[in-house]
């Protein structure tokens, strides 16, 4: 039995928190794409774990796989690991030896080309951790692998092909001056990253910690055996539906596939494997976003909101939401665009991902609102759409349109977390209920706060 949870919109729709509320029946939890562009929370009697590349069950001392599908940046690997044990953890992390290896180049390469892009509306914004290029990489068959770390010879091969293009690329192709790039990415020797020697000690050093501590992994094979044996496994996604590579709003994408089909893909176990299993798709009762892409279901004007006069009715929900959901960058503080509910949004999710289950967040937020809207359907040159069109250039003309439902007051969610659904205000049911019908889909989960505890649990997928 395996259950997946995946992002249904933009990304930090609170799957940590969810891996974590379920991961006690898992034995081993499974990443399948992404990187250290991700940032799980889970939050564990008060005390609040970020994880950005081990996966959520450590905090519950299950064991992590990073799978083939993922992007792994063993400096900050390590560095997770090792903060995580200063917290008294000891996360079990295996990393499969398909998966591909950031290296420095690939974190300055991203950085740059958002730089060149930044005069334009293609920006994406990235995370800056090299994703992007580190997928290119694998893609165009010059990607240096976890195994290739622990054979000296293949990796030094490796290098020596790869580095002189990336060095090319960047003085030739982008013009830029590697002396101009320096300190410009924190934890990043420039020099050093276009230097193969130095490459070469440094990841080898990596290869020989992953080997030392027996992190390396067959991940496909270790998870079938875990599955043959009885064990339960949970495929945790990173990212959302929405930013997904094919299925979202390209060119404002991650590089990889948050959506379930890459569970399999991206670990190494048949597709019906993963779909004889639950796809839980992870639902933030409103839409927030970090830069650039289309939102039509955004509240006021975000430039408003930060610099002008911000005295619209829009701008004062969406600052209330902002507010109330900490919706600032977790890195810059610059607050993020909010949204209602888009369900043409989460139709696509639904269909892409074939949920069977959904976990609705973020309902304890939305209270205190006289009113609470969502995104029914969109339309667009006249056409009413249920669902969202193919181009970004298409999705950002489409107008939401809405549908209004009472708010919900302020109550004490701690109380309704322990008495249950029948003590979640009313008006909430509706929403819930509303959102569950249009996607055909039962609510499993309805988070009322970020602890593990505030959660009204309504079906385990693993019972
Ligand atoms: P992820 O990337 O999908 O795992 O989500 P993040 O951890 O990046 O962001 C979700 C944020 O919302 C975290 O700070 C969580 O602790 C918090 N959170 C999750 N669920 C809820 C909820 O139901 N209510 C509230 N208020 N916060 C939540
Ligand atoms: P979790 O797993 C929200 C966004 C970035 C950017 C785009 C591409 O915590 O939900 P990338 O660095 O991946 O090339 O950036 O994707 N992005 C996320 N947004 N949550 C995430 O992860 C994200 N990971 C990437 O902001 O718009
Ligand atoms: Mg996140």
């Amino acid at each position: 039995m395996t259950v997946t949870i995946v992002g249904s919109q933009l990304g930090d729709e609170g799957k940590g928190g969810v891996v974590d509320l379920y991961g006690d029946a898992a034995d081993v939890i499974a990443r399948y794409q992404g990187g250290d562009n991700a940032g799980h929370t889970v939050v564990e009697d008060g005390t609040e774990y970020k994880l950005s590349l081990v996966p959520s069950g450590a905090v519950r001392g299950k064991v992590g796989i990073l799978g083939n599908g993922c992007v792994v940046n063993p400096k900050t690997l390590f560095e997770e690991i090792d903060t995580l044990r200063e917290k008294g953890l000891d996360p079990d992390v295996r990393v499969a030896r398909r998966a591909h290896v950031i290296l420095p180049y690939h974190r300055v390469l991203d950085n740059i080309e958002e730089d060149v892009k930044s005069d334009t509306d293609i920006k994406v914004g990235t995370t800056g951790r090299g994703i992007g290029p580190t997928y290119e990489d694998k893609a165009g068959r010059r990607g240096i692998r976890v195994g290739d770390l622990l054979d000296p010879e293949v990796l030094r091969k490796r290098l020596e092909y790869v580095v002189p293009q990336k060095r090319a690329l960047i003085e030739d192709v982008y013009n830029v001056s590697l002396a101009d790039v320096d300190d410009v990415i924190e934890g990043v020797n420039v020099q050093d990253a276009f230097d193969v020697s130095a490459l070469f000690e440094q990841y080898r050093r990596f290869g020989e910690r992953l080997d030392e501590e027996e992190m390396t992994v067959a991940a496909g094979k270790f998870l079938a055996e875990t599955i043959d044996e009885g064990g339960e496994v949970m495929f945790e996604g990173a990212q959302g539906t929405s930013i997904d590579i094919d299925h979202g709003n390209y060119p404002y994408v991650t590089s990889s596939n948050p959506t379930a089909g890459a569970a399999a893909v991206g670990t190494g176990l048949g597709p019906t494997t993963v779909g004889q299993g639950e796809v839980i798709g992870i639902v933030k009762g409103y839409l927030s976003r970090v830069g650039s892409g289309p939102l039509p279901t955004e509240l006021g004007d975000i430039d408003d909101q930060t610099g002008g006069t911000g005295e619209g009715k829009e701008d004062e929900i969406a600052s209330y939401i902002r507010d109330e959901g900490g919706e600032y960058g977790t890195v810059t503080g610059r607050p993020r665009r909010v949204g209602w509910l888009d369900m043409p949004m989460l139709r696509h999710a639904a269909r892409a991902n074939g949920f069977t289950g959904l976990a609705i967040n973020h309902i304890d937020v939305l209270s205190g609102l006289d009113e609470v809207k969502v995104g029914h359907t969109y339309s667009l040159d006249g056409e009413e759409l249920e669902t969202v069109p193919a181009t970004t250039e298409r999705w950002e003309r489409c107008e939401p349109t809405l549908k209004t439902f009472e708010g919900w007051e302020d109550v004490d969610w701690d109380v309704v977390a322990e008495e249950g659904y029948d003590a979640v205000p009313d008006a909430a049911k509706e929403y819930l209920d509303y959102i569950s019908d249009e996607l055909d889909t039962p609510v499993y989960a309805i988070g009322v706060g970020p602890g593990r505890e505030e959660t009204v649990v309504r079906q385990n997928p693993f019972e």
